[in-house]
């Protein structure tokens, strides 16, 4: 991948002049420091310069004390922060040095936040970093976190606003502007405003054809608008510039649901078995995971055996059964579980998920007992063909489950099962209740899929 259009890192002194003043005398440190968060915001590792690891290990070889590159690091891994105990320690450790009297208030407001992280307080750490943003509006890392955050608790809303409220202080030659472009692109698509998303996605385009996250902009607007064919037209168009980035694997995945949707198994299959698989195989992320098992499960509710596809992502899933970090991921685990006939496994999944929230705090554990568990619940009463069940414990939960996070296009795996469970049911009410979403999915965009639906559940009355 060549290198990003911003590759000449800031000293200490540019970063004051930028309007960031670390309290780090090291330019090696500030500069690597550049270098790191280039690289997170563009999902991908620069070669050139040692990728994010090289850079992280060169900033703290160069300042150990960096208090700013301890919340970049213990920030960066956010899923992990708040259930591994080796990584509280540093968290400590980093609250002690943001106590300093030379730290600079913005830096001490990020050790906050990434505190309140650790503590699974998403929504307080979210609130610091808005905080920041207010006094320091070309705060990138506070965007980046604040991008990841809204995404893993669901508010669209905020995807969008903090990108909106600072991008007037941004100018063109703004070191990432094209990234801010494409993160903001990205929220106008989550609160559905379709057209003008898409513009700002090719403008962020314009400016680095290789920004990998405003190509997936592109992408989810195609898929929303139901423009599937424009859809394959730009991926197979553009996937030389994004398939060697960090989100190829779920760039793919966006590609396989337009297939899928019109009904083409076989395409949707090559793009699974091709990338989205021996991706998953090589990094073993649960984020690939996910791309995994929501398309088998999308396949195998519509009748096709998945085979060894389904133990391919269990194989990954079963290390993260009691991560409970995201709600989005414990549920992709429980499709690998149950798809793979991992039945003990998904038990042991249940009793994480309940244990984290009778002893967990913060937002997290209020998501998971409001919504995550259920939907678990839901999962498990579908494999054991309880179909009734499973709508019962879907059906009030319809406008909640934003809260588990993901996005819309990922989400939509929850209308598909609850559509699926209801056209299974032997109730006439659910069955209606099937044609009645699949309706209202038709109100919205073309969908193959729901006539394919509709008309089974004509021929099958
Ligand atoms: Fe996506």
């Amino acid at each position: 991948m060549p290198p990003h259009p911003h590759c000449h890192w800031r000293s200490a002194q540019d970063w004051k002049t930028f309007g960031l003043e670390f309290s780090s005398p090291s330019d090696e440190a500030c500069k690597m420091y550049d270098a790191c968060l280039t690289q997170i915001v563009n999902h991908f590792d620069d070669t050139s310069v040692g990728g994010t690891e090289g850079c992280m290990n060169k900033m703290f070889q160069a300042d150990p004390d960096f208090l700013m590159g301890h919340v970049f690091k213990l920030g960066a891994m956010f899923q992990f922060v708040h259930k591994n105990y080796a990584h509280a320690q540093e968290v400590y450790k980093m609250a002690e040095m943001a106590k300093k009297p030379h730290v600079k208030p913005w830096e001490r407001k990020h050790a906050e936040a990434v505190q309140y992280l650790s503590e699974g307080n998403l929504n307080k750490a979210c609130e610091k970093w808005e905080d920041i943003l207010v006094e320091k509006p070309m705060d990138m890392l506070s965007l980046k976190f604040l991008h990841d955050m809204y995404i893993v608790n669901g508010l669209s809303q905020g995807l969008r606003d903090s990108c909106s409220r600072v991008l007037p202080y941004w100018k063109p030659d703004t070191p990432c502007y094209g990234d801010l472009l494409g993160m903001y692109a990205f929220g106008l698509e989550e609160t559905n405003m379709y057209s003008v998303a898409e513009k700002t996605a090719r403008k962020a385009l314009d400016i680095n054809r290789h920004d990998a996250w405003a190509a997936h902009c592109v992408a989810h607007c195609k898929e929303m608008t139901g423009e599937f064919r424009e859809g394959i037209k730009f991926m197979t168009q553009t996937e030389n510039n994004w398939n060697d980035n960090g989100l190829l694997c779920h760039n793919y995945w966006h590609w396989a649901l337009y297939y899928f949707e019109n009904g083409e198994t076989e395409s949707t299959l090559g793009i699974l078995d091709n990338h989205v698989i021996p991706f998953m195989k090589s990094k073993k992320t649960m984020f690939s995971v996910t791309d995994t098992a929501s398309m088998c499960y999308r396949l195998e509710a519509e009748g096709y055996n998945l085979g060894s596809r389904w133990s391919d992502c269990f194989e990954i899933a079963k290390e993260h059964v009691e991560d409970n970090v995201w709600s989005y991921y414990d549920i992709n685990t429980m499709l690998a579980c149950l798809g793979s006939k991992n039945k003990a496994e998904s038990d042991r999944l249940l009793a994480s998920v309940k244990s984290s929230i009778k002893n967990g705090i913060g937002d997290i554990a209020k998501v998971y007992s409001d919504v995550t568990l259920p939907i678990l619940e839901a999962i498990k009463a579908y494999d054991e063909e309880d179909y009734d069940t499973a709508v019962e414990i879907m059906k009030p939960l319809k406008y909640q489950v934003y809260r588990v996070g993901g996005s819309h296009a990922q989400r939509d795996l929850f209308n598909l099962f609850t559509v699926n469970a209801a056209l299974r049911s032997k109730l006439p009410e659910n069955q209606k209740y099937a044609s009645h979403l699949l309706m209202e999915r038709k109100s919205q965009k073309e969908s193959p899929l729901a006539d394919r639906l509709l008309q089974n559940l004509v021929i099958s009355h």
